[in-house]
């Protein structure tokens, strides 16, 4: 990033009444707020319930999350990047394309879960042709993590980039779920492509 850019950043981030909220609200992202609009407006987490969360650092979503759950529910959070534990929140590291990966939190996750959610995102070049199919990869490997998880009737949530393969991925949620809603939350800001599918009523029986 330029160095003119990187100011344009900083006096955006300071501003933005996001970020103010976060710091009062004790959370530890913005993005917090994306998942707590979700959550409000469809009504996704109740207690006791079992959460995965990928992509997590630095653990906004866990922490709502693991508020929304209380101490009956469980939620198993996993990033390739390290952060801060939080309680309730157990933690996995490394890169979710790894099989050993992939299969530790798949143990982890008991094999019967509540909700999955990705705000997974790969590190953005800004050229689309390179990260439209980077961060595609990732949300179907959040569909298949999540076709392996999930109870009958559990619930995806997962990131997704407007653009080439959008389509297709939603029709494929569209298979082994009931409902697939396509949301922008307030906090997503408008000029990024980024939406979130929230897919209900998990009805693979084929896994
Ligand atoms: C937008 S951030 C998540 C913010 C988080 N939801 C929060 O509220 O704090 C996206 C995260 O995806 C993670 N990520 C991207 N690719 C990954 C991969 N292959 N394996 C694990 N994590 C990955 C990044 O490290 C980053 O922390």
């Amino acid at each position: 990033m330029s160095k003119k850019k990187s100011r344009a950043w900083v006096r955006q981030h300071i501003s933005d009444p996001f970020v103010k909220k976060s710091k009062s609200d004790r959370l530890r992202s913005r993005s917090s707020y994306k998942l707590a609009e979700l959550i409000d407006r469809l009504g996704l987490l109740e207690r006791g319930m079992a959460v995965v969360d990928l992509g997590a650092a630095p653990g906004g979503w866990s922490q709502v999350a693991a508020r929304a759950v209380g101490p009956e529910g469980y939620v198993l959070a996993s990033d390739v990047i390290d952060f801060d534990r939080i309680d309730g929140v157990k933690v996995i590291l490394g890169d979710f394309n790894e099989q050993s990966v992939f299969n530790s939190l798949i143990a982890a996750s008991g094999g019967s879960v509540d909700v999955v959610m990705s705000d997974m995102s790969p590190n953005l070049t800004g050229v689309k042709e390179i990260d439209q199919p980077q961060s595609l990869h990732l949300a179907d490997q959040a569909l298949y993590f999540s076709r392996r998880v999930l109870r009958p009737g559990g619930t995806l949530i997962v990131k997704i980039f407007q653009g080439s393969g959008f389509d297709e991925f939603v029709l494929n949620l569209r298979r082994v779920f009931n409902a697939v809603k396509i949301k922008k939350p307030k906090a997503s800001r408008s000029r990024s492509r980024e939406m979130y599918a929230v897919a209900t009523g998990f009805v693979d029986h084929g896994r």
